[in-house]
């Protein structure tokens, strides 16, 4: 792991304003033996994660503007109606900590409500893309200590302890708050999305709070349409796992020979998304060949929908309170304030 406190730089010549970046990037060994792993087996599947490199953050935001993806519009008019109340809930001098922040755009209006927030620190796999939203937010913010980790969020070891010293007087009493917005807790199966919330709550202490936007379960039309848009921007997000495994890797792969194929699995209560073969055909990844035949996919990432009802009955288990849920008027998303229960 390395630490840099205060020296980063983005481009060199300029400071990031950073007050600490950690770099755990996961090495490029992860990326090719999950590859292996993950086409070896009879359902051919890949982590999400592996769609952010620098481009599929920005294609990912590319998505989050789109007339089609209901998610990011709804969250953020949701996050900017209950600033007041967060304000409230969450008290003075918080120290933010944000899973998979991705361009940090929606951390603004949650710092902005805040009271006198301490301490931000953002947490991504994306490493270009995190350090340059991070920097943003560290000058936007003067007043704020604002770090940078990059790693992947469902490390267990980035988990299990307070992921910098505080910069707060040691005797007051520490006071974290997770914030998880994206729904990116609907891309781990149910399983997953249980362990990362045990994780949480022991990084986040017996003060800790969580806020976390949830994509909610509603009619298929919709949900389908906002994961197949017009023009093709979420069909390329999906191709650029294959890309990465040609520049990264040196995969042999015919991009053009597999298409986007989203659907909403009603039974499991999520959207999946695949990348279908158009034909018979082969990849190679170094030595080892891969055989598709026609219609076959890789399945590249799942996003679970849930009611209220379940999502507070899988918090409940892992620990955590409901304190607070909001709902847009057409219940497409929620957010939830989850504290731990002592
Ligand atoms: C669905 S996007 C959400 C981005 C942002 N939080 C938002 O709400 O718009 C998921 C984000 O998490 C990051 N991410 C995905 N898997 C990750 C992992 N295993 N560890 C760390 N970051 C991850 C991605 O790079 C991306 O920025």
């Amino acid at each position: 792991m390395n630490i840099h406190n205060n020296s980063l730089s983005h481009d060199e010549s300029e400071p990031t304003g950073l007050s600490f970046f950690i770099d755990r990037e996961p090495p490029q060994d992860d990326f090719l033996n999950d590859v292996i792993e993950g086409i070896s087996q009879p359902e051919k599947s890949l982590s999400p994660k592996y769609f952010y490199d620098q481009r599929g953050s920005a294609l990912f935001d590319q998505i989050c503007a789109l007339e089609e993806y209901y998610p990011t519009r709804t969250e953020l008019a949701l996050l900017n109606s209950i600033g007041p109340e967060l304000s409230e809930y969450a008290g003075a001098e918080s120290r933010v900590i944000e899973y998979g922040s991705g361009s940090s755009v929606k951390i603004k209006i949650l710092l902005d409500a805040l009271t006198r927030p301490a301490e931000y620190i953002a947490i991504d796999i994306s490493r270009d893309h995190l350090l340059r939203a991070a920097t943003f937010i560290a000058r936007q913010y003067p007043h704020i200590q604002v770090g940078a980790i990059c790693a992947d969020f469902t490390d267990a070891a980035l988990l299990s302890s307070r992921p910098v010293p505080s910069q707060e007087d040691e005797s007051a009493p520490e006071r974290l708050l997770g914030f998880f917005p994206g729904s990116t807790i609907g891309n781990f199966d149910p399983e997953a999305a249980q362990v990362f919330l045990r994780n949480t709550r022991r990084q986040l202490g017996p003060n800790g709070q969580l806020l976390i936007g949830v994509d909610m379960k509603k009619d298929t039309a919709t949900l389908t349409r906002a994961y197949n848009d017009a023009q093709g921007i979420t069909a390329a997000f999906n191709k650029n796992i294959l890309t990465r495994m040609k520049k990264e890797l040196g995969a042999d792969i015919d991009s053009d020979a597999f298409e986007h194929y989203a659907f909403y699995n009603e039974t499991l209560g999520r959207i999946e998304m695949h990348l279908k073969s158009i034909r018979d055909q082969s990849i190679f990844v170094g030595e080892n060949e891969f055989v598709f035949a026609e219609g076959e996919t890789l399945h590249t990432e799942n996003s679970y929908k849930y009611s209220i009802a379940e999502f507070t009955g899988m918090t409940a288990s892992m620990g955590w309170r409901r304190k607070a849920v909001w709902t847009d008027t057409q219940d497409l998303f929620s957010i939830y304030l989850l504290e731990t229960i002592s």
